[in-house]
C-alpha cells in the first residue's frame, strides 16, 4: 500500500508507547483506531492522549499545537476493545508488551482480520522483525516492518524503520512516509537475526556495559561516570542517576 492510500492507522496496544504513537499519528492527519484489552485500559489511553502530561491539550498549553488542530486530531481518534475493530485499518502499528510469543500470536490472528493490502509494523524494542512476523502469511511478510519509536513519543523524534529481506520497497517507503508525516526523524535499519535492538538501544547498551565495567573495576563511581558523560560528551542525562541533581551546582 502506498502512502497516499493510507487513511486509517490501527494502533494495537494503548499503553505508554501506543498512546504516544496514536497521538502523533492523529496530529499528522491519519484516522486512528486504538485497540486495548478492556474499557478501563482504553479510558486510560484516552486520558493520557487528551489530558496527560505529554497529551494533546497540554501541547496546546505548551504552544506546540493550535487549539483547532488539537480538536481536529482528537476527533480523528477512536477506541475499541475488539481485535476486529482494526479490520478496516490500512496500516497497523503494534505496541503490546515485549513478549515474542504474544506478538507472534496477535499478528497471526490479525492477519486473518485485516485486509490483505494493509501493512503491519511492530514497535518492538529489539526483537528480530522476521521472528515477530513468523506466523503471518507469506504475502503479509512482504508488508511487514519494524517502526521503533522512543518514549515519550510526542517529545522524542526518532523513528527507526526496520526492513526485512521480505519487506517490499513500497512497504518500506510507506512506513518511512508515515514516520516523516508524523514529524519524526526517520532512520533505516536492516533486520538482523541473532541480535536484539536496533541503533540507539544497541549503542546505549554497549556504552552502559562499559560504564558498569568502570564501576566494577573500581575505576570510577557511578556519579562521576554520569558527570563525565554529561559534561564531557554533552549527554543530556547519565546512565545511573539521570541528571540526579548533577550540574545544578556547576
Ligand atoms: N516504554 C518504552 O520506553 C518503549 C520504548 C520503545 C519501544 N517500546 C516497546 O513498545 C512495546 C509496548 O511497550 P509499552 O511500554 O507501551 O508497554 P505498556 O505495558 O505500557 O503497554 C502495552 C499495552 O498493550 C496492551 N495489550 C496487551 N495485549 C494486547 C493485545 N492483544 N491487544 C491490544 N493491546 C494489548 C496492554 O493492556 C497495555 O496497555 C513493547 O514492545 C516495548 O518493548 C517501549
Amino acid at each position: 500500500m502506498r502512502l497516499d492510500q493510507v487513511k486509517t492507522i490501527g494502533m494495537l496496544g494503548g499503553g505508554v508507547m501506543g498512546g504516544g504513537i496514536a497521538q502523533v499519528m492523529s496530529i499528522a492527519g491519519f484516522n486512528v483506531i486504538v485497540r486495548d484489552l478492556n474499557d478501563e485500559l482504553v479510558e486510560n489511553t484516552r486520558g493520557e492522549m487528551f489530558e496527560g502530561k505529554w497529551g494533546m491539550k497540554n501541547a496546546v498549553v505548551r504552544g506546540k499545537l493550535s487549539a483547532e488542530d488539537c480538536e481536529a486530531a482528537m476527533a480523528r481518534v477512536s477506541f475499541t476493545t475488539e481485535l476486529t475493530g482494526l479490520k478496516d485499518a490500512d496500516f497497523v502499528i503494534e505496541a503490546i508488551p515485549e513478549k515474542l510469543d504474544l506478538k507472534q500470536q496477535v499478528f497471526k490472528e490479525l492477519d486473518g482480520i485485516v485486509k490483505k493490502e494493509a501493512i503491519f509494523a511492530s514497535n518492538t524494542s529489539g526483537f528480530v522483525i522476521q521472528e515477530i512476523a513468523r506466523d503471518v502469511s507469506d504475502d503479509r511478510k512482504t508488508k511487514f516492518v519494524g517502526m521503533h519509536f522512543s518514549n515519550p513519543v510526542p517529545v522524542m523524534k526518532i523513528c527507526e524503520v526496520i526492513h526485512t529481506p521480505q519487506s517490499t520497497q513500497e512497504t518500506v517507503d510507506t512506513a518511512v512516509g508515515i514516520s516523516d508525516r508524523a514529524q519524526r526523524v526517520t532512520v533505516l535499519v536492516k533486520d538482523t537475526p541473532g541480535s536484539y535492538g536496533f541503533i540507539f538501544n544497541r549503542i546505549f547498551a554497549a556504552a552502559r556495559r562499559e560504564g558498569d565495567k568502570l564501576v566494577e573495576e573500581g575505576i570510577a563511581t557511578k556519579e562521576d561516570i554520569d558527570k563525565a558523560m554529561i559534561y564531557g560528551r554533552n549527554w543530556p542525562v547519565g546512565f545511573y542517576q539521570g541528571r540526579g541533581g548533577i550540574g545544578k551546582q556547576w
